[in-house]
């Protein structure tokens, strides 16, 4: 699909992976919605994409919640005409202290954002792609769904719940929507310092570094867009890591 001129939303915009891939879709000439359940993040966001030279809002959504995406969607049509791409990307992790001390609460939250998000983001989605004739959908899941990740099993659970989704959902294609997904390795985004105390990234992943290399948010955004242009990618599950050696990861 040709991005110009074309209208997408992205959740989990307001910082990290979310944030880089709105601003190269706006570098590349789709107007953006940029979907977070934090304003200043989000704000924040569509400030750097005006300073650019890109258009973009900001639509509070919370992707747990059925109606606050409908709204988003809803808003993305109303503010830009239609809505063409949908990059279901918000995430969390279930942070410290580690499973299995985390609370059900934690744990009920990490499910309903990590892949409830995904889920209804493209169910919601369908009827506006359809309006315009087919659409592209890329959900972020992580290299963690087809590794084991003994700190976070719900995080690593959600994660393959997300590349399964998404490899269930090939058939929307014979309707022109594309469903595909990112697997990111490490990223350098403030993900993993919520991984551990909110201060510092914990242990674990500092000792995972060196086994999977740590990118910089614009190279899954990089990977995001090529799902997007590539015509021919449906239910694609796209791993991008650093140089490390995926073999070497623990249950590999
Ligand atoms: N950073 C990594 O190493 C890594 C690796 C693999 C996969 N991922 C995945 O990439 C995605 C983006 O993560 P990131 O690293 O950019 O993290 P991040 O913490 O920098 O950004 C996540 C964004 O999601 C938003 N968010 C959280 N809950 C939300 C909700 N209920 N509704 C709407 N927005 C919400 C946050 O406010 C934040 O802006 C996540 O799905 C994450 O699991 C990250």
């Amino acid at each position: 699909m040709e991005i110009a001129g074309k209208v997408a939303v992205v959740t989990g915009a307001g910082s990290g992976i979310g944030r880089a891939t709105a601003r190269m879709l706006a570098a590349e000439g789709a107007s953006v919605v940029v979907a977070d359940i934090d304003p200043v993040g989000g704000e924040e966001t569509v400030g750097l994409i005006a300073g650019e030279g890109g258009a973009a809002v900001f639509v509070r959504c919370d992707v747990t919640d059925a109606r606050s995406i409908e709204a988003c969607f809803a808003s993305a049509v109303a503010t830009y005409g239609g809505l063409d791409i949908v990059h279901n990307n918000a995430g969390t992790v279930s942070g410290e202290p580690e499973w299995p001390a985390h609370t059900p609460e934690t744990l009920e939250r990490v499910i309903a954002i990590n892949l409830g998000g995904p889920v209804l983001g493209t169910r919601l989605a369908l009827d506006h792609l359809r309006a315009r004739g087919g659409g592209v959908i890329v959900n972020t899941a992580s290299l963690a769904a087809q590794f084991p990740l003994a700190e976070d099993p719900v995080y690593s659970a959600t994660k393959a719940g997300v590349a399964m989704f998404t490899r269930s959902c090939a058939a929307l294609a014979d309707e022109g929507i594309r469903v595909n997904a990112v697997l990111p390795g490490l990223v350098d985004t403030p993900l993993l310092l919520k991984a551990g105390d909110g201060t510092r990234p914990p242990d674990w992943v500092e000792r995972s570094r060196p086994l999977t290399g740590t990118l910089a948010p614009e190279a899954i955004a990089e990977a995001v867009l090529e799902l997007i242009r590539d015509d021919t990618a449906v239910a694609v599950e796209k791993a991008v890591m650093g140089t490390g050696d995926p073999g070497a990861l623990p249950g590999a």
